[in-house]
């Protein structure tokens, strides 16, 4: 029974409008993965491993994001500066490689 409206809830009846992803790693899958790897490894654009040791200033990754690079599309307009925010921050813990910040990629020494 809870299973069972959880899921409509959830699941929807397909006419409702599109909501935007909100946590890092939701907004990564939908926008970011196809050209960055799932794990950031980099496919049509570069790895975004060890983001925080590249841009020490985030609003460096920030302004990136937001306004594109070379061949990478501006997000400014399709991305709010929150969901920017969040993502930029999800790159720089998630696929840190940096022992500090919290190894995903178990490391030998
Ligand atoms: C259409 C493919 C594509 C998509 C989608 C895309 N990127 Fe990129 N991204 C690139 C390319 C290509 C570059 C390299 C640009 C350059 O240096 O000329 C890049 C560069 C970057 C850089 C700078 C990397 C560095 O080493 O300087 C960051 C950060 C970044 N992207 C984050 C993101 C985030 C976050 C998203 C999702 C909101 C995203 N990208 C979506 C293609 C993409």
């Amino acid at each position: 029974m809870l299973a069972g409206a959880l899921l409509a809830a959830c699941g929807g009846s397909g006419d409702e409008s599109f909501t935007p992803p909100k946590s890092g790693a939701a907004i990564y899958s939908t926008y970011c993965a196809t050209c960055h790897g799932k794990q950031g490894q980099g496919f049509v654009g570069p790895a975004l491993t060890d983001m925080a040791l590249k841009y020490p200033n985030v609003a460096d990754e920030v302004s990136i994001v937001t306004n594109g690079k070379g061949q990478m599309p501006a997000w400014v307009g399709r991305l709010t500066a929150k969901q920017i925010a969040t993502v930029v921050d999800y790159t720089r813990t998630e696929f840190a490689s940096d022992a500090t910040v919290g190894p995903k990629v178990p490391t030998t020494p």
